[in-house]
């Protein structure tokens, strides 16, 4: 299967987006031919200073490819480095209603969190379609609140086939039904935007503090502790089997153990997971160079394929 997934570099990774969202897309390259590209267009529509954008995009690829990404297996690259993706696009918004638009869940989140409303928010959900429809994807994964994009962007390829005949493939959604939501340090969702993230790459030391923030109940040393609701626990276990969480339970209960002890255990469970990780990304930090070219070779696939689609929609539609 064609598999396509866009990312949208924002900043430091969590555990929470590790968990839901690149760990399952990294696997997913094992079976599929996986396209993958750092969405910088898209950022735009919310970024305001250029060298933020820049450093967001290239810290994106140094993330993605020190937790496993393999550039021999997926075509990784920037989307501005295929600017064809901006041709379809226009071409796009023509078979798209300005009613379907005005009904996008998350253009209407984002202006009601007070995010000036401009066109390219308003028309993100078209360049969404161009990136989904130019490579031919067959699956997009995404989470839930993109789910409406990808329906977008099936009603725009309809819209499209039935005038032109079947140019574009109709992709469908992928959502990871089974990744439960990641709590953060306070044990509500973990995010960027409410401060209680574990970020990923931290020193030794930083993790092990941050860790040590984590809230839990107030039951003293030396009694029975509860697993259940407990974040320590939570966060624990995505990193066990189900043998090591009932081992790990059975420590909670016989009171021989404190909180300090699992925030060490949770410390050095999250320290292990990435310790190939940290090393690749020591590596990619100090070669860029190889991780540009990385992201060069990608474009360069890409361009293949987006010139080859661009002209059968050329003159499909009489240009
Ligand atoms: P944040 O909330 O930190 O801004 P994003 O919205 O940028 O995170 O999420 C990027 C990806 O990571 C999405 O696919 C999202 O589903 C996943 N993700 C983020 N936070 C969590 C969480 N706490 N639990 C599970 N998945 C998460
Ligand atoms: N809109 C997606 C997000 O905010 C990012 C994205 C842009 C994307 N283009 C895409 C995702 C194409 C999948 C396919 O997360």
């Amino acid at each position: 299967m064609r598999v396509l997934t866009g990312i949208q570099a924002s900043g430091k990774l969590h555990i929470g987006n590790y968990f839901g969202a690149m760990k399952p897309m990294i696997e997913l390259q094992k079976e599929n031919e996986l396209f993958t590209f750092i969405a910088n267009y898209h950022s735009l529509t919310t970024s305001t200073d250029a060298s933020t954008l820049k450093q967001n995009t290239i810290d994106a690829a140094i993330d993605y490819l020190s937790l496993g990404l393999d550039p021999e297996k997926t075509t990784f690259w920037v989307q501005s480095d295929v600017p064809q993706v901006l041709e379809l696009y226009w071409i796009l918004s023509k078979f798209t209603s300005m009613g379907l638009l005005e009904r996008a869940h998350s253009y209407k989140d984002k202006v009601a969190k007070g995010i000036s409303a401009n066109h390219a928010l308003f028309s993100y959900p078209v360049l969404m379609a161009a990136d989904i429809l130019m490579p031919d994807a067959q699956i997009v994964p995404v989470g839930k609140d993109q789910i409406q994009h990808v329906e977008m962007t099936r009603d725009i390829a309809i819209k499209f086939n039935n005038e032109y005949g079947d140019i574009f493939v109709l992709p469908e959604h992928k959502v990871q039904e089974d990744v439960a939501t990641i709590p953060g340090i306070d044990g509500q969702k973990m995010s960027k935007s409410y401060g209680n993230a574990i970020d990923l790459f931290m020193d030794e030391k930083a993790l092990q503090k941050r860790c040590n923030k984590i809230i839990s109940s107030s039951t003293p040393f030396g009694e029975p502790l509860d697993h259940e609701g407990d974040t320590i626990f939570a966060l624990s276990s995505l990193f066990l089997d189900k043998r090591e969480t009932l081992e790990l339970q059975a420590r909670y209960y016989s009171g021989k153990e404190g909180y300090g002890h699992f925030k060490k255990y949770l410390k050095e469970l999250i320290w292990e997971e990435l310790s190939e990780a940290r090393e690749r990304r020591e590596y990619y930090l100090n070669h860029i160079d190889e991780v540009n070219d990385i992201l060069a070779m990608g474009a360069k696939k890409t361009k293949i394929i987006a010139n080859k689609k661009m002209e059968k929609v050329r003159i499909a539609i009489g240009l």
